[in-house]
């Protein structure tokens, strides 16, 4: 896949304090990153070295304490909460290791769910929601509950949630944390299929076998960046 010029997320100078009494912890210290369209991207590190935060941050869910974010090329550090939400609602799309469904409901109404903050109608929403569940490979099972599926539906079904609204930006904190290998690599080949077709995603991960599939492997210690790696394939 061909990166684009055009930043999707530039980040710079960003600290992240966290004042715990007296104490202030820097949970990101100075940091600057650029993600470029159409990047498949992981972030590795040791435990407690920021990378949640980070991705909080890139996420638009969380604020820097100092710095500037930009996302699509736009300052988001001036724009109220409600207009954030907006914009993170319609180019961010997350998974999260524990898939965060909803156990209630079936798999096509979790995979509608974002779409209830749009003004789409039940027809349409449904039929957007079938497709992106067509994609992941779960056409088959719509009208499941959450604990109807193995691990890896699960996850895939949460993929296909973070797909309907076709964000530009994918986030993952762990995504394959929660899986066998085997069922974790099958996972990996459909962010890769994703990234393939245009979609710029990054994961965060502990698995030297997921992060050795991103051809940026981004390095965080002590809220700082290390050197990061570049994959040749
Ligand atoms: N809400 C908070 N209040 C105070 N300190 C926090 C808070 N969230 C994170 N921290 C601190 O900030 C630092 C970075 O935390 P973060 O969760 O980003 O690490 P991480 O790299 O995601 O770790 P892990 O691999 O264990 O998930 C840690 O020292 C942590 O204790
Ligand atoms: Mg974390």
């Amino acid at each position: 896949m061909d990166v684009n010029i055009n930043p999707v997320i530039e980040l710079e100078n960003i600290h992240r304090d966290y004042r715990m009494g007296d104490n202030i912890v820097k949970a990101l210290d100075g940091l600057s990153l650029t993600i470029g369209g159409g990047e498949l991207t992981s972030i590795v590190g040791p435990s407690g070295s920021g990378k949640s935060t980070l991705m909080n941050i890139i996420g638009c869910l969380d604020r820097p304490t100092d710095g500037r974010v930009r996302l699509n090329g736009e300052d988001i550090s001036i724009l109220s909460d409600k207009r954030l939400s907006t914009i993170r609602n319609r180019n961010i799309g997350f998974i999260f290791q524990q898939f965060n469904l909803m156990p209630r409901l079936s798999i096509l109404e979790n995979v509608a769910t974002p779409l209830l903050y749009s003004r789409v109608k039940t027809s349409e929403r449904n039929r957007l929601a079938t497709a992106a569940l067509q994609k992941v490979g779960l056409g088959d099972r719509l009208k499941h509950r959450p604990t109807e599926l193995s691990g890896g539906q699960k996850q895939r079904a949460a993929i296909a949630r973070a797909i309907v609204t076709n964000p530009s930006l994918l986030l993952a904190d762990e995504p394959t944390g929660a899986l066998d290998t085997t069922t974790g690599e099958l996972i990996m080949d459909l962010f890769r299929q994703l990234n393939s077709e245009g979609r710029t995603i990054i994961i965060v991960t502990h698995d030297p076998e997921v992060s050795q599939q991103c051809r940026r492997v981004v390095r965080v210690r002590d809220g700082k960046l290390e050197p990061e790696i570049v994959n040749v394939y």
